[in-house]
């Protein structure tokens, strides 16, 4: 058997390469991305739009297929490989693993925000309906919208469904929580809110985290900044140029709560 015990690797991207066909031709969003995320890590990918961060949550979630490469999940002491598993086994497996917020929220829009909350702990069935309830309230209570519990998405702002997402993406408490520019649509406080609560997560119970943000000021507030431009990731270790000057802002070692 293969020994990994001395890594704490939990995400593992080996050379994931990511083409979309589209009417005028391929194109390649991911150019043989590789990366290591560790338990316990509060990593944000940070670049510009259209830089390839959606797509490469994308891969790392399983919500889409890859072109070339290999997603692999170090769970429980064994490997599973995202993209090898079948349809019908990946989005439970995803359910207990993970915790998406998907830029654009992705809301069910008949069922109400409690209900949305409670879907995914139904599904999985790690928590009895009437506990499931009750988590959901509190993770209404969370984020600061459980006042609206019973109401429909579409009659919450943005910002408010955002919030929402968030909470549904904790709900069956998953060790991973995998993140799309999840304050994109919040006021600042809340923002900070949100970011004081993944770092929480991150600290007290060990979760894993990874964030996306088009947002650079935000980078010191992670525990490793990656940055991502054109489909690759540049990290700061790997800027041989003298002149890359904001690559310097990116320090993994400079942490949010050691920030001035
Ligand atoms: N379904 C798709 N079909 C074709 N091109 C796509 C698709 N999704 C994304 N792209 C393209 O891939 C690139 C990266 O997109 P995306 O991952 O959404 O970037 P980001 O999240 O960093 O803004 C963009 O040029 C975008 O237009
Ligand atoms: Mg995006």
């Amino acid at each position: 058997m293969n020994a990994q015990a001395s890594t704490q690797n939990l995400i593992e991207l080996r050379d994931v390469v990511k083409t979309y066909s589209t009417a005028a031709g391929d194109f390649t969003a991911l150019k043989r991305v590789n990366m290591n995320i560790g338990v316990g890590e509060f990593v944000g990918i940070v670049g510009k739009s259209g830089a390839g961060k959606s797509t490469l949550l994308n891969m790392i979630t399983g919500v889409d297929h890859l072109s070339e490469g290999e997603v692999i999940i170090h769970t429980n002491g064994s490997p599973v490989s995202v993209h090898k598993k079948k349809e019908d086994e990946i989005a439970l497996w995803r359910g207990q693993m993970m915790g998406v917020v998907f830029q654009s929220f992705q809301l069910l829009p008949m069922l109400t925000l409690v209900e949305n909350i409670t879907l995914p702990m139904d599904l999985c069935g790690n928590f009895s309906p009437k506990q499931s309830r009750q988590r959901a309230l509190e993770l209404l209570r969370l984020v600061e919208i459980e006042e609206h519990a019973e109401k429909l998405p579409a009659l919450i702002s943005g910002g408010q469904q955002q919030r929402v997402a968030i909470a549904r993406a904790l709900a069956n408490d998953p060790p991973i929580i995998i993140a799309d520019e999840p304050t994109g649509s919040l006021d600042s406080v809340t923002a900070d809110h949100i970011f004081e609560l993944f770092a929480r997560l991150v600290a007290d119970q060990g979760k894993t985290i990874v964030m996306v943000t088009h947002d650079e000021s935000l980078s010191t507030r992670f525990t490793r900044a990656l940055q991502i431009a054109d489909g690759e990731l540049i990290t700061p270790k790997l800027a041989t140029n003298s002149k890359s000057d904001h690559e310097a802002d990116l320090n993994p070692k400079k942490s949010w709560w050691r920030r001035k």
